[in-house]
């Protein structure tokens, strides 16, 4: 491969692939732009022109994580409609007694509502679901697993 990008588009069958995802993104962008201008003005509430250039891009930094892949961390910041009920569901679920073998399972009936296979016993068998209380360390970075054995599917910590 002449670079890393060509690598991983050679993981997708589509022979427009680029051009696919160069139409998405075309799609998306005004929504994205809207957004962005919606977020960098809250931030520039918080910071001021200091360190927000209205008509510049948002520091990454700013974006309350490392890599700015998630903006979750300055929702606070930025929520639309302070008024409105909060659309977090976590205090709902703790109250309805949701555990994390529950939240597995609505997760894959909606996996399977899409026509995709049930997990296999293994996966419920062997699985790190929760956090072991054990006094083992486990790095609580949830991670997908494929054990190449063909049956063999977990979810855990790494
Ligand atoms: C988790 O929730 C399910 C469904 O409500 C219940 O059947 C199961 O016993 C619960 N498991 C634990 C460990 O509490």
């Amino acid at each position: 491969f002449a670079d890393t990008g060509a690598y991983w588009r050679s993981w997708y069958d589509a022979p427009t692939f680029e051009e696919d995802l160069e139409r998405l993104y075309h799609q998306l962008e005004p929504l994205y732009l809207h957004l962005h201008a919606f977020v960098r003005r809250a931030l520039h509430r918080h910071y001021g022109d200091r360190y927000i250039n209205l008509r510049g891009p948002i520091p990454a930094h700013l974006l309350g994580n490392m890599w700015a892949q998630s903006w979750d961390g300055i929702y606070d910041m930025v929520v639309p409609f302070p008024d409105k009920p909060n659309l977090d569901v976590t205090g709902t679920m703790v109250q309805k007694g949701w555990n994390s073998t529950h939240m597995f399972r609505v997760a894959e009936e909606f996996f399977t509502s899409l026509g995709l296979l049930p997990m296999p016993p293994e996966f419920w068998a062997e699985s790190m679901l929760e956090k072991p209380t054990d006094g083992r360390e486990v790095v609580c970075h949830a991670s997908a697993w494929d054990f190449y054995n063909r049956k063999d599917f977990r979810s855990g910590h790494g």
